[in-house]
């Protein structure tokens, strides 16, 4: 029987060509190292092409580390300001991509997501990087180099990058890999959790949300101490919609979540002086003067009598006010990773090196992107954390073996 041939060597070998990996790989590459860049996937940067609606939301004009969560809130804070959105800007406008911002300070290509890959791929040929699809990993070992066993054959290199990401959309191939393979190097995990997802509501609150399933309203959701004004919408199973993902990154089993539907208006106030204004009109009537017409119509009937507002008692309308000012709702789960946009938790950053992404006990081994426990707001985000921990991470490898 022939023997096995040698493993490959390389500097780097660098896991999941997403977004981080992507960007890990063109830093280290066009720094000098010679970078693999793994996955098992057909095609690299499938999130990338399905985000934004196929637009990509890569990045937020507000990026900075209050739009992240973690239980080290400052471990985000070096790669972020030392691969700015800015730096990712001028790399899209160097490739002459036309962007534009959609709202708040969300950037999206005018085109197609597609060219985001493009770019990351052209920038990863640039380095030198050999990038190989369809790769399943079978093992991980570290003697003096990591040893990478795949169904299609060994590889070696002293720096290992996980850059697998979270769980969320396993249909697309995401998986948990990260986590086992940072725990095998005795990193810690913290439980990964679906964030950026619809909440679901129990029997009774959906008698309410489910014959308005697709209607949206703008409204301020408050939760756990966060806060955000955006449109939210009913769906068959609960509630989804910009700020109701935002909140859901904060939500844990057993919290409320407070919506106020008519923000920035004294709600109470408003119906009574609506009631003084024209007391002929039905109640429905009045409340679309502050609600979308369907929804308006679902909350007259389920809380004010059938009859003309100038016979409806100013405290009813006060009471009504102010429940629309602070809805409270109180959610029974999430619709769990299937639906989840990112993953909240995941490998713990007290081992990590927030200049670098290096395990600090583990020489040669880095964690970036969303494998991490750093997750952002809805918004382009968690794309701007996968640029800026991906540069951190190859740039520190690009030194290292320039
Ligand atoms: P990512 O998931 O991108 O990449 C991981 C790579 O690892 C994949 O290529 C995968 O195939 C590979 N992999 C997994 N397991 C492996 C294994 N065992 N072996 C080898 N390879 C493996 N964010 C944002 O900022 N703006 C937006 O517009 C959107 N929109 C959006 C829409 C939808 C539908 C989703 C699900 C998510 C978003 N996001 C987003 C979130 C964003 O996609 C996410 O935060 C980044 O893709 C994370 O980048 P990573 O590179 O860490 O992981």
């Amino acid at each position: 029987m022939p023997s096995p041939a040698p493993p490959e060597q390389f500097d780097a070998v660098i896991l999941g060509a997403g977004a981080a990996g992507l960007m890990c790989a063109l830093t280290a590459g066009q720094a000098g190292a010679r970078v693999l860049l793994l996955d098992h996937a057909d095609k690299p940067g499938k999130k990338i092409l399905i985000s934004g609606g196929g637009r990509c939301n890569f990045t937020n004009l507000e990026s900075g580390p209050a739009a992240f969560l973690s239980a080290n809130p400052h471990f985000c804070k070096s790669a972020l300001a030392r691969y700015t959105q800015w730096d990712f800007i001028e790399m899209v406008s160097r490739h002459g991509i036309a962007w534009h911002e959609k709202t708040l300070g969300q950037l999206f290509c005018d085109g197609s997501a597609r060219e985001i890959v493009d770019m990351l791929l052209a920038e990863c040929q640039a380095g030198g990087v050999d990038l190989r699809l369809s790769h399943r990993v079978t093992d991980i070992a570290r003697a003096e180099r990591f040893r990478i066993e795949t169904d299609r054959g060994a590889f070696e290199a002293p720096n290992l990058v996980l850059a697998t990401g979270g769980p969320s959309i396993p249909k697309m191939g995401a998986s948990g890999f990260a986590y086992d393979a940072a725990r095998r190097f005795g990193l810690r995990v913290i439980d990964p959790e679906p964030a950026l997802v619809p909440l679901t509501l129990g029997a009774a609150a959906l008698d309410l949300a489910k014959p308005l399933s697709g209607v949206a309203f703008d409204c301020t959701a408050a939760c756990a101490g966060a806060r955000f004004r955006e449109a939210a919408l009913f769906t068959h199973r609960g509630l989804s919609g910009p700020a109701i993902l935002q909140v859901s990154s904060y939500w844990r089993p057993g919290d409320a979540v407070s919506l106020d539907m008519a923000p920035g208006v004294d709600a109470a106030a408003a119906l009574v002086e609506a009631k003084r204004a024209r007391p002929k009109i039905e109640p429905q009537t009045m409340l679309a003067g502050l609600l979308p017409a369907r929804l308006a119509k679902a909350v007259a009937a389920d809380a004010l009598p059938a009859r003309r507002v100038g016979d409806i008692a100013d405290k009813t309308l006060s009471a009504l006010g102010e429940r629309l000012n602070r809805w409270i709702v109180e959610p029974v789960g999430t619709e769990g990773f299937a639906k989840a946009e990112v993953t909240r938790g995941g490998v713990g950053t007290d081992g990590l090196s927030s200049k670098t992404m290096a395990a600090k006990d583990v020489p040669g081994l880095y964690v970036i992107g969303e494998a991490l426990d750093v997750t952002g707001w809805l918004g382009g985000y968690n794309f701007q954390w996968a640029w800026s921990s991906g540069w951190a991470a190859g740039r520190a490898i690009g030194a290292r073996d320039a």
